[in-house]
């Protein structure tokens, strides 16, 4: 069994309280599609193209109602939407049909109907389950337009893909509601819907009162949301056109399996499906603190969680109540101090920054002014409060004539607004608030991208010929005949010489697994990073032509880029883009370095390496096992983005992703193997598993393992991350440098996470798809992890020259005397 299984089964089993379907489901599948002639009778299903989505009768817990209700088809299927949500039926023999004009109806055990998608007027309908979970209805022959979808009348889940909010002509407006029980899918009190007022936000309510104020598009996010942007998954859409207004997000992959639900407690969930520990992992609840509930701190009132108490006033105000505020009832929220100035013109604003802009229903928008024009046109309305750019790119308007409400502060994310205040209430030095700080955010993501096109010294030569200069297919094994249509710029030797200055000793930034590295320069502007194979190291060519078959084809932003490379008069050499701040282990083990490393910063490099190492495992052209990761193979750009490096060991695999393969040369670097390749050259992508495991626990705790133990305890760094954690003193672990920067529960999730990595058995371990979504839920329930194994982590020199009686070197024998024992197809696991 899975090593998830044990921990896996709590969360399943408190799922199925709400969604597993009690009742038979009978084998009998009719396809996907619904015909006038052929009704769906109770106990079959209809099931999408790609088996992700199932429609078909069903009960929720604790009844034996029938609902039709298209699911998740996973274990314990997880329903998304409910036909009849207020019209059970009480017997299993209620029917869907589509009728010969298109309309779809179920009918009860009386054969009365007792609900209808009303009529699409069709001459030859058909009812199709789509693989996105929308069942449409359209004509047989025509498949863009569909005359009915389910996706336009949500229940209490949003897919991805799915529209919340506003089509204006139609006056169709799909909100989600949750249920009322878990026994009953009839619309509960919570909606999550798009307010069209004023500037469009979508709003949780509780019947007709507003609950949550997610808040209005800021052209990238909700602003009720800011940490979304962790979550690198998800993308985020907003759309305002005079026909329509609404919401929708994507995965970035389609295999994700994910929904945005509210649920009948009252609280949004966004959720993703753990397809290792079965189980669904949240990634955000909401509404999750006080702050969020609306207009918590009044009129004029600021609330921030981290302040005690929690409500103020804004700059310039008092409240209104003093008695009542004190008291901490801050209802009556806040007045102004000193009357505006309207007519003399010499008001002036206050900017507050990483605001959630205040309640938007009642506010002026502009999408096309700036944000001075916008300041002007404040100043000249009398009954003007206060104004904020509608997108943090900078443009947009948002002016409020009326009180500002549910205003909150955040730590992180948010944005700048402008209050207008008498002249007697601005601080000193806060009068001119039109700092453009917004605008510059974009303009440095641009620059970084334009290396490939600018190399114009690059010849682009024909497989043809290159297979002539490189000799490598037939020295490979099967695995690099799938460098089919690889094309590389080839540089010249005299163009590196130049831009290496001959290789001189100033431009040398270290010696990598097979060669010196040198930096250099392309004309004026482009630097670069020449990896230059010794000439003497036979062995390395392999290796050598193996990074170049592999990173070729590699295109990904936590991926170190290979520019081109250079194989001229015995010189083989790889040209990458230049890493200003080096490699991640100058930084991190370094003390007087590692305090430039923050939290954020080892948060987005962690998070990095995971997409970077996803991609290699699943998302690129290739499944590529890397088999070197370490610290000193991540470098770091003039932004701290973690890039991969060093393919020189990777290798490419096929058919099932934890498929053991074996090896008979055991490389790489120890202290990052796992147990199951250091000991019988068995790896999989769970080797890569590992190795990000021991990454993970190194970032957090700035130690490096093996070195910073070996000599102390005979202890590594898993050992005694694991002691802290079994203890309950994870944090201990914790880097000192990083002071109060952290995130406890950011930081104990990553150190699960490590120790998740790390576990022995590689089936234990997760797969960096779960990584990447464990990482991004900072409040999901993830399985304890195992005690890892501590294996001896020497350098591999030290241990094959080893000849000492120490406990770890007679481990090492033993584990070479098993390695022989090996069969050639792989491991016993
Ligand atoms: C439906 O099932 C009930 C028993 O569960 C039976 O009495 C009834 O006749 C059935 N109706 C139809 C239309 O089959
Ligand atoms: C469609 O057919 C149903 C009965 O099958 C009928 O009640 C309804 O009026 C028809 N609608 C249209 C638009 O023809
Ligand atoms: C969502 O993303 C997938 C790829 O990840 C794409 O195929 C699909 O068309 C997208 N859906 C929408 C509605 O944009
Ligand atoms: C949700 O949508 C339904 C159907 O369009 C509508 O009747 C209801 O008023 C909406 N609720 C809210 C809170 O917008
Ligand atoms: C800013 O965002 C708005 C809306 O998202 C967009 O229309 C506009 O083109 C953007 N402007 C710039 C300069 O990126
Ligand atoms: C609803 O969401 C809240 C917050 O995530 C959670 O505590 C609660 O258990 C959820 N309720 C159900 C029924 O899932
Ligand atoms: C405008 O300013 C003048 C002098 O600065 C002052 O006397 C007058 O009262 C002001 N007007 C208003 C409406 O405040
Ligand atoms: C001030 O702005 C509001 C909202 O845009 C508008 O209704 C009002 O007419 C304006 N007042 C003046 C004097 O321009």
């Amino acid at each position: 069994m899975e090593l998830f299984g044990k921990m896996g089964r709590l969360p399943a089993a408190l799922l199925s309280l709400f969604f597993i379907l009690t009742s038979r489901i009978s084998p009998s599948i009719v396809g996907d599609t619904l015909t006038p002639t052929q009704p769906l009778a109770d106990g079959q299903e209809l099931i999408s193209t790609g088996k992700r989505f199932a429609l078909g009768f069903f009960s929720p817990i604790k009844t034996n109602n029938r609902y039709v209700g298209i699911w998740y088809k996973i274990s314990p299927p997880t329903v998304v939407w409910v036909a009849n949500r207020q019209h059970p039926i009480s017997k299993c023999n209620g029917s869907l049909s589509i009728t010969a004009n298109g309309t779809l109806i179920i009918t009860d055990q009386n054969s009365k109907t007792i609900w209808s998608s009303g009529s699409s007027g069709l001459a030859n309908p058909v009812a199709q389950l789509l693989d996105d979970g929308n069942f449409i209805v359209k004509e047989a022959n025509a498949p863009v337009s569909f005359a009915w979808q389910s996706s336009d009348y949500p229940s209490d889940t949003l897919l991805p893909g799915m529209k919340l909010g506003w089509n204006l002509k139609s006056g169709l407006n799909r909100n989600v509601t949750s249920w009322t029980s878990p026994s009953d899918p009839a619309p509960g009190p919570y909606t999550m819907g798009v307010d069209l007022h004023g500037n469009p936000q979508i709003i949780l309510w509780e019947g007709s009162s507003q609950l949550w104020r997610v808040g209005p598009w800021n052209g990238k996010i909700l602003t009720g949301i800011p940490d979304i942007l962790h979550y690198k998954i998800f993308i985020l859409d907003f759309v305002i056109k005079n026909d329509e207004v609404f919401y929708m997000y994507n995965t970035t992959s389609t295999s994700f399996i994910t929904r945005l639900t509210v649920n009948y407690t009252g609280f949004v969930q966004r959720l993703v499906w753990l397809d290792d520990s079965k189980m669904w992992s949240s990634y955000m609840s909401e509404p999750k603190d006080q702050c969020d509930y609306v207009s918590q701190c009044g009129a004029y009132g600021v609330c921030n969680t981290n302040d005690s108490p929690m409500c103020s006033c804004l700059q310039g105000f008092k409240p209104r109540s003093p008695t009542n505020w004190d008291l901490r009832d801050w209802r009556d929220g806040c007045k102004r101090m000193t009357k505006l100035d309207c007519r003399n013109g010499t008001d002036g604003f206050v900017m507050m920054k990483n605001v959630k802009l205040p309640d938007t229903s009642r506010s002026t928008v502009d999408r096309r002014m700036g944000l001075n024009e916008c300041r002007a046109t404040c100043l000249r309305n009398c009954s003007c409060m206060a104004y904020a750019s509608a997108d943090i790119n900078g443009t947009g308007c948002i002016i409020w004539t009326t009180e500002l409400t549910d205003i909150r502060v955040y730590s992180f994310g948010g944005q700048d607004l402008n209050v207008r205040l008498a002249v007697a209430d601005l601080g000193p030095g806060l009068h001119h608030s039109h700092s453009h700080t917004m605008v510059g955010i974009l303009v440095g993501s641009v620059l970084g991208i334009l290396l490939f096109a600018s190399v114009g010294i690059c010849v682009w030569i024909q497989r043809r010929r290159r297979r002539g200069a490189i000799p490598f297919a037939s020295r490979r094994n099967n695995e690099c005949k799938e460098g089919k249509d690889w094309e590389l710029p080839l540089f010249d030797l005299g163009t590196i010489i130049a831009a290496t200055n001959n290789f001189s000793i100033e431009n040398k930034l270290g010696r990598g697994g097979f060669g010196t590295v040198y930096k250099g320069k392309l004309g004026e502007e482009q630097e670069i990073a020449v990896k230059r194979l010794s000439k003497t190291s036979a062995q390395g060519t392999d290796e050598f032509m193996n990074e170049v078959t592999l990173i070729a084809k590699l295109q990904h932003r936590n991926l170190v880029r290979l520019l081109g490379c250079c194989t001229q008069e015995e010189e083989k050499m790889l040209v990458y883009e230049y890493m200003p701040n080096k490699s991640l282990d100058a930084f991190l083990f370094d003390k007087d370095k590692a305090v430039l490393l923050d939290w954020q910063t080892r948060y987005n490099i962690i998070e990095g390496i995971a997409q970077g190492l996803l991609y290699l495992h699943r998302d690129s052209r290739l499944r590529i096992i890397h088999r070197d990761l370490k610290a000193s193979n991540i470098l770091l750009d003039k932004d701290m983005n973690p890039k991969i490096s060093d393919f020189g060991l990777a290798r490419i695999f096929r058919g099932d992703e934890t498929m053991l393969l074996n090896t008979q040369r055991v490389v790489g670097t120890y202290g990052y193997m796992s147990p199951e390749y250091a000991m019988y050259g068995a790896f999989s992508v769970k080797s890569d598993v590992f190795s990000f495991g021991v990454l993970v626990l190194e970032i957090i705790s700035g130690k490096k393992n093996g070195r910073d133990f070996i000599s102390e305890h005979e202890e590594n760094l898993l050992a005694h991350a694991w002691g802290l954690w079994t203890e309950g003193n994870g944090l201990e672990l914790v880097d000192e440098s990083l002071n109060n920067s952290i995130s406890m529960t950011e930081a104990l999730n990553f150190i699960k996470i490590g120790l998740l990595c790390v576990q022995e058995s590689p089936k234990d371990r997760p797969k960096m798809s779960s990584v990447v979504l464990m990482l991004g839920s900072k409040n999901a329930s993830l399985p304890d992890p195992k005690h890892p194994k501590f294996f001896p982590t020497r350098t591999s020199s030290e241990i094959k020259s080893s000849k000492s009686k120490t406990d770890s070197s007679y481990r090492m024998h033993s584990i070479s005397r098993i390695r022989r024992r090996v069969s050639s197809d792989g491991v016993n696991s």
